[in-house]
């Protein structure tokens, strides 16, 4: 019960509408400026999530815990991201899930580590890597302000050269070469074990699939995901205007071992 009160250290949501809303970390002696008037952060410590605070100008704020896709949205970023609906088919199609062990190329700003991460725990790994080292520095202050560090193993190394990893559940591909790993991510995966990239292009998909079929890969598929949110509002409820027109291409597969291939690597 006590989890679902405010203590110094928390992350916390300051939520005014969907498109003002703030990820703030609680601490005794700080002040929280906005627009709307500021709130003296140890005023909250202790309330209960879900609660109101009123600013310096008498507007109501509320107190949320943050979810896994506040951290990610609000987190520095340097790279390109994987959207949250993309993220979410991820998960579905993979089953990645708590114990899970995962290889992921191309950590980026750490987005989606954070997110495998958040799913992998607390019994499960993610194993990241990152050729750029810069990035891997935004990537573990993301992760870190999420709490998922002891769950998460960023290199320093170029993911061509093959992953220390064995015996996996997933490898998961966000770089713009993806077809360079088929086979090592074949290695490194457990049988029956899914690969999944993440492209923008659909040449990169044409040439990923490619090396699926000639690697050892089943269960093909490539998709896109088209997201339409509704303004909902009694007697006027109607699409959004807007809308994200493209993000990237999933294409997911898994590992099984072709009868040339199975000699060497018995099953039994
Ligand atoms: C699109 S970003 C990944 C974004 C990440 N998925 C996220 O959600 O934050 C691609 C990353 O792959 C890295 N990269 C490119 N080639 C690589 C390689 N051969 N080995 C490891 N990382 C590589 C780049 O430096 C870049 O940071």
């Amino acid at each position: 019960m006590l989890e679902n009160y405010v203590k110094v250290g928390d992350n916390v949501l300051i939520y005014f509408t969907n498109k003002k809303k703030w990820l703030v970390k609680v601490s005794t002696d700080a002040k929280f400026h906005t627009h709307l008037g500021y709130i003296e952060l140890s005023s909250i410590i202790g309330k209960e999530y879900g609660a109101s605070i009123k600013t310096s100008s008498g507007e109501r704020l509320w107190i949320l815990k943050p979810t896994i896709i506040d951290l990610i949205c609000k987190a520095e970023r340097k790279t390109q991201i994987v959207y949250p609906k993309d993220l979410g088919m991820i998960a579905a199609i993979t089953g990645i899930s708590s114990g899970s062990i995962v290889v992921e190329a191309g950590t980026g700003s750490g987005a989606l580590t954070t997110f495998l991460a958040n799913l992998v725990k607390p019994n499960g790994h993610v194993f990241s890597y990152e050729i750029r080292p810069e990035f891997i520095e935004i990537a573990k202050r993301n992760i870190d302000r999420a709490g998922l560090s002891d769950f998460v193993t960023i290199k320093l190394a170029d993911a061509k050269k093959g992953f220390n990893e064995k015996n996996v559940d997933a490898v998961i591909i966000d770089l713009g070469d993806p077809w360079t790993l088929v086979r090592e991510a074949w290695i490194a995966l457990k049988g029956g074990g899914f690969i999944a990239s993440i492209s923008p292009t659909m040449n990169q998909v044409e040439k990923f699939v490619t090396e699926l079929i000639n690697t050892g890969f089943v269960n093909i598929e490539s998709l896109e995901l088209l997201l339409r949110n509704l303004e909902a509002r009694t007697g006027m409820t109607r699409p959004s205007f807007r809308m994200v027109g493209h993000t990237a291409y999933l294409t997911f597969a898994r590992k099984v071992f072709p009868e040339r291939v199975e000699r060497l690597n018995p099953i039994s």
